[in-house]
């Protein structure tokens, strides 16, 4: 008699009960992402000053010194062949891919964005081959594409949002190049990435046959105009006039070479955020890669619009879809060793001769230490 009177009251607390769970993981999810970047912003102050240190005392890598300080496993098939600066004048050095959704007429600033876009990085043709992956068929004809080779993505994924390592696999199949670069769609390039890859080639022999990953940060450019893109160095100018330099956890690209396995990465889809970090930590954790920091070399323009555009990973539909797949696959922790500041390897230009060189970084941030 006294159970069934207390029913209501039970069932109450039940209802209490599951609703203080329910709130405390949400809460718990959302403290750690917040954290994530707490931390990453303070590493930034920290690693600031460590840069700029590292400026003064540049330690120029050779390739011997190279070859002393590394010693990695060489049980890939392939060769990294070592013929790429003799011809480097004509030939394809990266082949440079991306994805987005055409339906543009609904925002006239996103259209512009894309068409800088895709007018932008035919510039770097005939040492760049691009391809633009699309699940829509109708995209050919809203996009301007001269030369830009427009490839069905297959399989799409689940939700429609294209997985990133889906991309790197097709990409070696259609082009072979010595590089492999996925960038954002909204990212704008200059001349420095072929400088910057043309030098990592000429001493990445000496990396022997290693996988490798370059990635960096990117300059937010607000409001970059059509002119300035198809302009000479008005995208350079752009960047040095009114653009500042992003957050060490926010990479846009992920320029990697044959040896890297993306067939071993999980099917993290693109923007959406936590993979980006996720990917570089990994690779340099569990996967044995080089890790370069390019953020000095390669000019990485993202073009800002009014609307923000910097926080866009956390601004659509299946927000947490990375995250999730993380979590389901009780992947290791690797955002903190995935920001570009925790890249063993940076290139830099010497101040006396402008050229780019590698430098190995001997002063990770403690948080960047691969734990189990
Ligand atoms: C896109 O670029 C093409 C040529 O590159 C130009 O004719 C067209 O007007 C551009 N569209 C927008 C919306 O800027
Ligand atoms: C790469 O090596 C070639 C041949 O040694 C040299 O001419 C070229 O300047 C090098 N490129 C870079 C970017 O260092
Ligand atoms: C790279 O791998 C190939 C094939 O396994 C091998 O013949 C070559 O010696 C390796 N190169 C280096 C520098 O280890
Ligand atoms: C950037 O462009 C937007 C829309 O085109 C405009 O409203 C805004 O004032 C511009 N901002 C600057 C700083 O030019």
């Amino acid at each position: 008699m006294k159970i069934v009177q207390h029913r209501p009251i039970f069932v109450f607390v039940c209802i209490i009960a599951f609703v203080v769970v329910f709130v405390q993981v949400k809460y718990t999810n959302d403290a750690k992402e917040k954290r994530i970047r707490i931390e990453s912003e303070e590493l930034l102050k920290d690693t600031k000053e460590v840069l700029t240190h590292q400026h003064l005392d540049n330690i120029v890598v050779t390739g011997a010194s190279v070859l002393q300080a590394e010693n990695f496993k060489h049980n890939s098939k392939t060769s990294f062949s070592n013929d790429v600066n003799n011809e480097f004048k004509n030939r394809p050095i990266i082949t440079l891919f991306t994805s987005f959704k055409t339906d543009l007429a609904m925002d006239p600033e996103k259209e512009l964005v894309y068409n800088n876009t895709l007018y932008n990085w035919q510039t770097l043709r005939p040492h760049a081959q691009l391809i633009y992956f699309t699940m829509e068929t109708s995209a050919v004809d809203k996009v301007i594409l001269f030369d830009w080779n427009i490839h069905p993505l297959i399989p799409p994924s689940e939700n429609g949002i294209p997985i990133i390592k889906d991309m790197y696999l097709q990409a070696n199949k259609i082009y072979i190049t010595s590089w492999y670069g996925y960038f954002n769609g909204d990212i704008l390039l200059t001349d420095d990435i072929l400088e910057t890859l043309e030098y990592v080639s000429n001493v990445s022999d000496t990396f022997r046959n290693a996988s490798i990953l370059i990635t960096g940060r990117r300059i937010n450019v607000l409001n970059v105009t059509s002119e300035e893109v198809r302009s000479k160095n008005g995208i350079k100018e752009s960047a040095s006039s009114r653009g500042s330099l992003y957050e060490i956890d926010a990479e846009d690209y992920f320029i990697t070479n044959i040896f890297f396995p993306w067939s071993k990465i999980p099917e993290f889809v693109i923007g959406r955020a936590g993979y980006d970090n996720w990917i570089v930590g990994h690779a340099r954790c569990d996967l044995a890669t080089i890790v370069i920091d390019a953020t000095e070399t390669i000019t990485a323009v993202h073009q800002t619009t009014s609307k923000g555009g910097n926080k866009e990973g956390h601004a659509h539909g299946n927000t947490k879809y990375n995250f999730e797949l993380i979590q389901r696959l009780r992947l290791p922790k690797r955002f903190l060793q995935g920001l570009t500041t925790c890249a063993e390897w940076r290139t830099f230009r010497t101040l006396k001769t402008g050229r780019i060189e590698l430098v190995r970084r001997d002063d990770l941030h403690k948080n960047c230490k691969c734990t189990k």
